[in-house]
């Protein structure tokens, strides 16, 4: 299994879902070559709840990475666990057309998708230039 696949898996465990009990692991490769983790963090205050993909794009933006290369997502069950639509618009705001967003369960891939894939026809920085 590839170390970007794996790091979203092993990354479940360590989320913090105590209200839906559903674990949702990230993990990102960006242009630097650096791995950025996340996990979704939820709150007793449920609005207040962060998805696993927006904890690992802070972590890529406080340590200076600019691009998302790849984006692994993780989550258990037999439906895909596809990024929510909020989750699609931070993915397209740091990739490009090139950006693989891996879909895994606890056992490895279960599809890849681009941008284009999941948010067709979107709404990005290159609109307000
Ligand atoms: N969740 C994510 O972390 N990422 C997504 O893209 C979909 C949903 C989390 C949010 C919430 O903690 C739990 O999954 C159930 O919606």
């Amino acid at each position: 299994m590839k170390k970007l696949v794996k790091k979203a898996i092993s990354s479940m465990e360590k989320a913090y879902a105590p209200y839906s009990n559903f674990n949702v692991g990230a993990a990102l490769l960006d242009d630097k070559g650096q791995i950025h983790c996340g996990v979704n963090v939820e709150n007793a205050a449920f609005p207040c709840g962060t998805c696993a993909e927006q904890s690992a794009i802070s972590k890529m933006i406080v340590s200076g990475g600019k691009h998302i290369i790849k984006i692994a997502v993780a989550g258990k069950g037999k439906i895909l666990c596809t990024p929510c639509g909020a989750c699609r618009q931070r993915i397209r705001e740091f990739g490009s057309k090139e950006t693989e967003i891996i879909i895994c369960n606890e056992e490895g891939v279960e599809k890849i998708f681009t941008i284009e894939d999941l948010l067709p026809q979107n709404f990005g920085p290159d609109n307000l230039n």
